[in-house]
């Protein structure tokens, strides 16, 4: 059943554009192949044993497969609906031989509101979602209160919750809305991986800000 923050019941606040970008044969063939190996279907799987931490928009995949081969005992939940970089971080992890990241092809939104048990994830991140400065799409930002309502619960006590942005009125949304929600602890941002938007960021002369959060008792 759809929750309060769910695409369906929310239909509005829409976190992404839903987009068919066009894969080449090679691609297509590497995820018909490889994405039933790293799949996470909710409703069908368990969440993994131990400690998972659940990325959301993973874009090509830049952080995970940097964070994955740091720490072999954590799993990864991938969360992204964007088939290149879900084809691209497939064949990365093939590469690589990781085994320790699950991949999820839908709307963090729906998985977090019907698939993800309360006190489940060691860690959640969120690295450059919403790319668009315009103040007509910040009613469809990620990062808001009824967000951290969905996902603290689902996080354990003392769990991570690391979010990133290069948007500066975003960072201040980010740190208020995190700093401001009773679940929430702030602290300081442990160092990530760089991740391909952030480099654009960069390389645009944008400021980046982290904001990181434990989960309260
Ligand atoms: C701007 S990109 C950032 C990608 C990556 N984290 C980086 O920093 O390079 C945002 C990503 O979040 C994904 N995304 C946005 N909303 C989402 C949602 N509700 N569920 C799953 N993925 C989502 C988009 O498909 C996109 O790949």
């Amino acid at each position: 059943m759809a929750g309060p923050l769910s695409s369906t019941s929310l239909s509005p606040v829409r976190t992404f554009h839903p987009r068919r970008s066009r894969m080449g044969a090679q691609k297509l063939a590497a995820l018909a192949d490889l994405l039933p190996r790293y799949e996470w279907v909710p409703g069908r799987d368990p969440l993994p044993l131990g400690d998972v931490v659940m990325e959301i928009g993973f874009g090509m995949g830049d952080a995970t497969l940097v964070q994955a081969a740091a720490h072999p005992t954590v799993t990864w939940l991938a969360v992204d609906i964007h088939t290149p970089g879900v084809s691209h971080l497939c064949r990365e992890l093939d590469q690589q031989g990781l085994t320790n990241v699950r991949i999820c092809v839908d709307d963090a939104l729906d998985v977090l509101d019907g698939h993800i048990p309360d006190d489940s994830l060691s860690g959640v991140q969120v690295f450059f979602p919403d790319p668009w400065p315009k103040v007509r799409h910040r009613i469809r930002r990620l990062i808001q209160p009824l967000f951290l309502d969905l996902v603290a619960p689902r996080m354990r006590v003392e769990a991570l919750l690391h979010v990133a942005t290069d948007w500066d009125d975003y960072a201040v949304q980010m740190a208020t809305v995190i700093g401001s929600h009773h679940a929430f602890e702030v602290v300081t941002a442990p160092p990530r991986p760089q991740t391909k938007y952030e480099a654009m960021g960069v390389a645009a002369g944008r400021t980046i800000t982290d904001v990181a959060a434990i989960r309260r008792r």
